[in-house]
């Protein structure tokens, strides 16, 4: 029996398929699918807020590699799992690798051998821990790649951070008409609008609509969540609800029953990353919310000196890459 006829996952069974369009994203996609490639990186995180796409870039760049890998890869969901001990079982019992005998790291590296394998770990940010157990991994199975998705960069040895930046929205100085088909964001909001309302037309709101996918930051949770509410409110409203500052959350959320909870509303996940924070992390996090329209580095370091004793914080190492 070949690596190719053994694992579950594989035999048969494809990747899941999305059921809803992917938008833009052509140079994220080529960059990381060439990443994937290059057997010299073997270990690469897409990382980027919650909601920002890291989990759909990966899925596509997984199909658009299936042939290529003979169908040896795998998506595994880690958010249901809260010990980080359990990461190596799961990728074990996932493809197929569990024999009931070995421990699962031994277990992993006799099943995936040289074969060229891929390994994507859906939400791996609340497991860090396990990083250094899946980079051990790697040095025991010469063809195997993984790719995580996570709100925090891992900072094992041999990591390939690929930040992923949300998606891009119209100008705010664009002179009208604006066209929605050129920016990926606005495209996303219409795409999505009219999946809520067969009858939605983009046509004389798309400044509303443009504005919107601004105000959202171009977070395409958010865009989602509010091309929704088309159905029941025209997009001029929606920004006004969005303007009006406190229901702007009220707004995002109604996510599909079938996404996880994080993904149910942009309150959920900003709470699962921010549920991540160590409390003094959390402290600044509710610091900082003060600059409503983002800060530099300077201003945090001063803000965290004056709430710190007058000790600078470690923002590098510390409360940057976790405050996804
Ligand atoms: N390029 C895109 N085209 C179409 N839909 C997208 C795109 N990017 C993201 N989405 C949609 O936006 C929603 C959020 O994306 P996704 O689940 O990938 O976020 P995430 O970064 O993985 O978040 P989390 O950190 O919570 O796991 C999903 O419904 C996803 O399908
Ligand atoms: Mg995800």
């Amino acid at each position: 029996m070949s690596a190719g006829d053994r694992g579950g996952e594989r035999a048969g069974h494809r990747l899941p398929i999305p059921l809803t369009r992917f938008v833009g994203r052509e140079k994220e996609l080529a960059t990381l699918t060439g990443q994937l490639r290059d057997p010299a990186a073997r270990l690469i995180s897409v990382t980027g807020p919650g909601g920002v796409g890291k989990t759909r870039l990966v899925t596509q760049a997984a199909l658009s590699l299936e042939p290529e890998f003979s169908g040896r890869i795998a998506i595994i969901r880690l958010d249901d799992i809260t010990d980080p001990r359990d990461v190596l079982p799961t990728i074990a019992r996932a493809i197929g690798a569990d024999d009931g005998q070995r421990g699962p790291r031994e277990a992993l590296a006799r099943f995936l051998g040289d074969d060229r394998w891929l390994l994507v770990l859906d939400n791996i940010e609340h497991l860090l821990p396990a990083a250094s157990d899946v980079a051990g991994l790697l040095q025991h199975a010469a063809g195997t790649t993984v790719l995580v998705t996570s709100r925090a960069r891992l900072q094992v040895a041999g990591e390939h951070v690929f930040p992923l930046a949300p998606l891009p929205v119209p100008p705010a100085d664009r002179p009208m008409p604006i066209d929605l088909d050129r920016f990926a964001a606005t495209r996303l909001f219409v795409d999505r609008a009219i999946a809520a309302d067969p009858w939605f037309s983009a046509k004389d709101a798309e400044a509303a609509i443009a504005a919107i996918c601004r105000r959202l930051d171009g977070l395409p949770l958010a865009i989602e969540l509010a091309a929704a509410r088309v159905a029941i409110m025209p997009p001029a409203a929606l920004l006004e609800q969005l303007d009006a500052g406190s229901s702007a959350l009220s707004v995002l959320r109604g996510g599909p029953h079938d996404a996880p909870d994080r993904l149910q509303s942009v309150e959920a996940a900003i709470a699962w990353s921010y549920d991540l924070l160590r409390p003094i992390e959390r402290l600044f996090f509710r610091r900082m919310s003060v600059f409503v329209g983002g800060f530099t580095l300077s201003w945090a370091a001063a803000m965290i000196r004056g709430h710190n004793g007058g000790e600078a914080y470690p923002i590098d190492a510390g409360v940057n890459p976790r405050l996804h």
